[in-house]
């Protein structure tokens, strides 16, 4: 299965499309993805961008539940993570999130890294369905990395961001 990773550069436009829905339910629907993300949080616990993450269990337990519910709703399934949101584009909420976050090149890398080990894992999941996600994640990770190699911070605006439908 073809799951690579393309650099990043600052301040290009990154074009996207949120995954669609077959993944979704392929994997089994909230239950399945519940399984999903929860096997990636705990890989990301033994992985090198650990320490970005509370060290406090109940705490990463919280983070691990919405992410959990994003990734459902981004999916295409129920609006789980609506509240979170606070009214505003799922996509662009998440990139302002991450904003709090020196998220280098390296550490998207060894995120991409730590969910494909968790996508390997995916048993009876159609390949190209798997891709489509993977596409998502990968595209869209882009626009989580603020921290520069030559120590600037460049924070994506939305307007750069393209959703092809
Ligand atoms: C496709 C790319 C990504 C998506 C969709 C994504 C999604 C999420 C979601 C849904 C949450 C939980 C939000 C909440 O609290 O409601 C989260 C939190 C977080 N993500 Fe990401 N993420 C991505 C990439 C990354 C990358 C590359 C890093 C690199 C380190 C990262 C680091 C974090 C951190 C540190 C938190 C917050 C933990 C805390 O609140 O203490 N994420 N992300």
């Amino acid at each position: 299965m073809s799951m690579e990773i393309t650099p990043v550069k600052k301040g290009e436009e990154v074009h996207f499309h949120n995954p669609v829905i077959d993944f979704f339910e392929a994997v089994g629907g909230e239950d399945g993805m519940q399984k999903l993300m929860y096997s990636f949080y705990d890989k990301i616990y033994e992985s090198d961008i650990a320490h970005f993450f509370p060290q406090d269990e109940d705490e990463f337990h919280k983070i691990k539940v919405k992410n959990t519910k994003f990734f459902i709703q981004i999916c295409g399934g129920p609006k789980v993570y609506e509240n979170e949101a606070k009214d505003m584009d799922l996509n662009e909420f998440m990139i302002r999130l991450h904003d709090d976050f020196s998220i280098t090149e390296k550490s998207r890398i060894e995120w991409l890294g730590t969910i494909r080990e968790a996508l390997n894992e995916l048993q009876g999941v159609d390949i190209k369905l798997i891709e489509d996600f993977w596409n998502y994640l990968e595209n869209f990770s882009k626009l989580t990395v603020n921290s520069f190699s030559d120590g600037s911070t460049y924070y994506a605006a939305y307007t750069q961001v393209k959703e092809d439908k």
